[in-house]
């Protein structure tokens, strides 16, 4: 079964955002949200999610679930909020245990932050299903950009979060707490397993040399053939050394530590402070 994707995309983070949906039917999933967040001003904005809500309603849809293909280092999840207002369940990959672990420690949170996952409604793992009304999802287990990296294929559609990127473009950073460069190889391996014919659907965008558009749909055929890190049968030694020495040259996300700190809760802000305000934390010397 095909599912009809509709793509919302943020200039501000370069990130895609999806909803999928059945075709005869008004069963549909969101993937990967933004809550927009002015960084110098510490201050959120749901004009991004807001679009998805009304997209939803004007189109008489029934969310089931809200996914994240992992916990997101530039960007804020919306889940939270689009669960309140839409309803549906919010799911992630089981190893986010590792990544609260992780920055549990980075942040020094206290024991009131669960490293269970409870926060989340669903922890996936490799070969779980689920449905949106009549589709079938298939999970797998992607892990190398982080440990808890998931790609959801549903139908004919894979949405790989951030492990490939649009043919030109590459592959994602494997340099933070928990990534491995290796892994996210074999992870992408297991992705062009895939029929050829397979819709790829690409957590980032960032245009690349020579490009004009913004581009977030491609196919397992296309990325075999055609992508720059790993097309043609890249060998896993030649990958690991390009991706090792183009991932010291990169400089942390803009928006690193409020997204881990609010992703690793599933989008949910840290608890108030004694004045009743919340505040996130910036770790010195630390990352
Ligand atoms: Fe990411």
């Amino acid at each position: 079964m095909k599912p009809i994707v509709k793509a919302f995309f943020d200039e501000q983070t370069n990130t895609v955002s999806y909803l999928v949906r059945e075709p005869d039917g008004t069963a549909c999933a969101l993937i990967d949200s933004v809550l927009d967040f002015d960084h110098a001003a510490g201050r959120t904005d749901t004009r991004s999610a807001d679009k998805m809500i009304a997209w939803v309603k004007a189109e008489g849809l029934r969310v089931e679930w809200i996914l994240e293909s992992h916990v997101h280092a530039d960007h804020l999840s919306a889940a939270p909020y689009l669960q309140e207002h839409l309803g549906g369940k919010i799911g992630i990959g089981a190893n986010i245990t590792l990544v609260q672990d992780t920055f549990g420690k980075v942040f020094n949170e206290g024991t009131e932050f669960q490293r269970d996952g409870s926060q989340f409604d669903a922890l996936f793992r490799e070969g779980d299903s689920f449905h949106i009304g009549q589709l079938r999802g298939d999970v797998l287990h992607t892990p190398g950009h982080t440990p808890a990296c998931l790609t959801y294929v549903i139908g004919d559609a894979a949405f790989v979060g951030d492990t490939l990127f649009m043919p030109d473009f590459g592959t994602a950073r494997c340099d933070f707490p928990g990534g491995s460069s290796e892994a996210l190889f074999q992870s992408i391996q297991k992705i062009l397993t895939l029929p050829d014919e397979t819709r790829i659907f690409v957590g980032h965008d960032y245009k690349a040399p020579g490009r004009d558009d913004y581009a977030w749909e491609t196919t397992v055929g296309e990325q075999k053939a055609l992508n720059i890190h790993i097309g043609q049968g890249r060998p896993i030694e030649d990958f690991v050394a390009m991706r090792d020495a183009r991932d010291a040259t990169l400089p942390m996300p803009r928006l690193i530590l409020p997204s881990l700190q609010v992703n690793m809760r599933a989008g949910q802000m840290p608890d108030a402070d004694t004045d009743g305000n919340v505040y996130l934390k910036v770790p010195i010397n630390k990352l």
